[in-house]
């Protein structure tokens, strides 16, 4: 089946999922790249909401993920959201980077072009297509509580390791139909 055999498209506003299952419970893997060479990781955390007057979502990467060298490169991504038994799978996806291993051939889900070219998943059964907006780097100084300090200061212990804020413009929201 191809993509609009598969997908219907809706707005943002008529996502019915509750925001903090989407980022909190249920994850979501982001991809990045084209059908022919494309990343994807597992994430959690990040929201939605309106910056710029357009409707966004944010992220909260590590700077030596591969797949965000992979959206810096290509400046789109998707966020894919799954039924309960790719769970397996999602994690395989956060177990390793694609940057020295072969985790998106040996991953058992099958990918799929969306019509503006960006890649997903075919079990997803909610796909959002980003167009990159902003990366900023996390200084724990912007930071008020000694939790979020710690917590980014964490990723500071490797050199050039950093926490990156990514927000990205939905520009397509996709159902399984
Ligand atoms: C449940 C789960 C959630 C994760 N959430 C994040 C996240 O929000 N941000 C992040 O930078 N890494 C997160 N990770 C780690 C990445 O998915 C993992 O390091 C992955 O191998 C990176 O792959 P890449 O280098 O191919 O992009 C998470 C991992 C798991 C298992």
């Amino acid at each position: 089946m191809n993509f609009d055999q598969l997908f219907i498209k809706i707005s943002p506003e008529e996502i019915c999922d509750n925001v903090f299952t989407l980022v909190g419970k249920d994850f979501y893997v982001v991809t990045a790249g084209k059908e022919d060479d494309y990343n994807s990781m597992v994430g959690s955390g990040g929201g939605f909401g309106l910056l710029l007057k357009k409707p966004t979502t944010w992220c909260f990467f590590r700077a030596d993920r591969y797949t965000l060298e992979m959206i810096q490169k290509e400046h789109t991504y998707t966020l894919s959201y799954f039924p309960n038994e790719y769970r397996e799978q999602m994690l395989f996806l956060g177990s390793k980077s694609g940057r020295d291993s072969e985790k998106m051939k040996e991953v058992e889900l099958t990918s799929v072009e969306t019509p503006s070219r960006d890649v997903s998943f075919k079990e997803a059964r909610l796909i959002i297509e980003c167009k990159l907006t902003a990366v900023t780097t996390a200084d724990p100084n912007d930071f008020n509580t000694q939790e979020a300090k710690d917590f980014i200061n964490e990723a500071y212990k490797e050199a050039n390791v950093y926490r990156k804020l990514v927000f990205g413009e939905i520009t397509c929201v996709w159902l399984k139909k």
